[in-house]
């Protein structure tokens, strides 16, 4: 059988394959002795189900709508009345009026993140090529393989600020950067892997570089603002023209419902519209029917601001103090980057003397689930320790779960030390 390039390029071992490799491995035997630190899997919290279903079930006895949900397609980026309504909800978390046209509904945003990055990059109309500025890397694993042309990531080394023992942050690297050369800027706010939180001045300069350089500003707040709002004290995004949000349900706990919200200027939503049509026909009516629910209770930002921030704040505490102490106690080398949203940790081991792959290998070897980090630097042409040294966990799991794959990372870690 003869593959095309791109069926080649996404068949090549790449880490969203791996990741969910694992999660269906890992859950297809016995879970007793796994500690599956590597999913984004947000954690099932019954008092934020209890309301999901509650507006389930109000669905599905209200009027004829169930009949409607199951048997009508709708347009391809969702129906104008829901567009509208939510273009009505959401101006205001952005500090804005927005429109009905500027709204456009994707099976999730990763569904949406396709199409946008394979807009904005590779070869264009007048024939130049143009590459996705990723500001800040590490930057998410599933913008990586996405692009049907090769090559087109551009990255700059981040500036590294030690903020305190055992701690440290990426910080935006506004030199060298090839502005000729590049289509777009994304960049996830909070960042996955790293927790980082984009400061909002250096924000203003990307935006400001975007509005010089006529380049969309791709912003993802998949666990931003105003839902799940995982952003710690850190302040909102507000949109503005230019700018391209998306938004996401599954990490308010809804990731079985796949589905993504863009906001964005009109042009670029009609763009989407045609991706959309061709790739989809339509986006499921599910989400959308959620959504209006959602808009008309306020419902996700209830949840968000008092179950979910709650929840994982104290989560991410306790991951922390079990790692602290069983690092401590190993003697481990490390820093980890200042966890300021999101679900995850971020953890250097400096002069680690395997690699992070090697590391994942033998952690899997005893039921220990991570993810190594060197998947998270596409575009990045210059060596980096950091590449072969950091790992990625998610602090959602269990206390005993993480000691136990804290305490095999460490043995690991120590044995291999020189
Ligand atoms: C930063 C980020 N963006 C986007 C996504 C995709 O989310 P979904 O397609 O479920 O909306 C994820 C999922 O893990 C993510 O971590």
């Amino acid at each position: 059988m003869i593959l095309s390039r791109i069926a080649k390029k996404l068949t090549r071992s790449n880490g969203i394959q791996s990741l969910m490799e694992d999660l269906g491995s890992a859950w297809s035997g016995s879970t007793e002795n796994i500690a599956f630190l590597g999913g984004g899997n947000p954690t099932r919290i019954p008092e934020a189900e209890t309301i999901y279903r509650k507006s389930v079930e109000s669905i599905l006895t209200s009027g004829k709508s169930l009949e409607s949900l199951l048997g009508d397609y709708t347009s391809p980026v969702g129906s104008d009345e829901t567009r509208q309504l939510t273009a009505e909800y959401l101006g205001k978390f952005f500090g804005t009026t927005l429109q009905g046209n500027q709204i456009a509904f994707f099976n999730g945003s990763q569904n949406a993140y396709s199409f946008l990055l394979n807009s904005f990059s590779g070869t264009m109309e007048d024939g130049s090529f143009k590459r996705i500025l990723l500001p800040v890397i590490p930057e998410y694993i599933g913008y990586a393989d996405q692009t049907w042309e090769e090559d087109v990531f551009f990255a700059n080394l981040p500036i590294i600020e030690n903020i305190g023992p055992n701690r440290f942050r990426y910080k935006l690297n506004k030199e060298n950067i090839a502005w000729e050369t590049i289509g777009c800027i994304a960049l996830s706010r909070p960042t996955n892997p790293t927790g980082n939180v984009m400061d909002m001045e250096d924000l203003e300069w990307l935006y400001q570089e975007s509005r010089k350089n006529d380049l969309p500003l791709l912003i993802d707040l998949a666990y931003g603002n105003p839902f799940p709002n995982l952003i710690g004290q850190k302040e909102p995004i507000q949109w503005k023209p230019g700018m391209v949000l998306s938004l996401s349900f599954s990490k308010v706990g809804l990731p079985g419902v796949r589905l993504g919200i863009i906001i964005a200027d009109t042009e670029i939503i009609s763009v989407l519209s045609s991706f959309a049509a061709v790739g989809n026909l339509a986006v499921g009516n599910w989400g959308q029917a959620l959504a209006k629910s959602f808009w008309k209770e306020d419902t996700l930002i209830g949840i968000s601001n008092h179950i979910l921030r709650p929840y994982y704040g104290n989560k991410l505490q306790i991951a922390l103090e079990i790692i602290e102490e069983i690092f401590a106690k190993y003697k481990v080398q490390y820093t980890i980057h200042e966890p300021e949203g999101g679900f995850f940790l971020w953890i250097h081991f400096p002069n680690l003397p395997i690699s992070n792959i090697e590391l994942y290998q033998t952690c899997k070897k005893e039921n220990v689930y991570i993810v190594s980090g060197h998947y998270f630097f596409p575009g990045l042409k210059t060596q980096f320790s950091h590449t072969e040294e950091c790992i990625r966990l998610t602090y959602c799991r269990d206390r005993k779960e993480i000691a136990r794959g804290a305490e095999i990372i460490a043995r690991i870690v120590s044995r291999t030390a020189k």
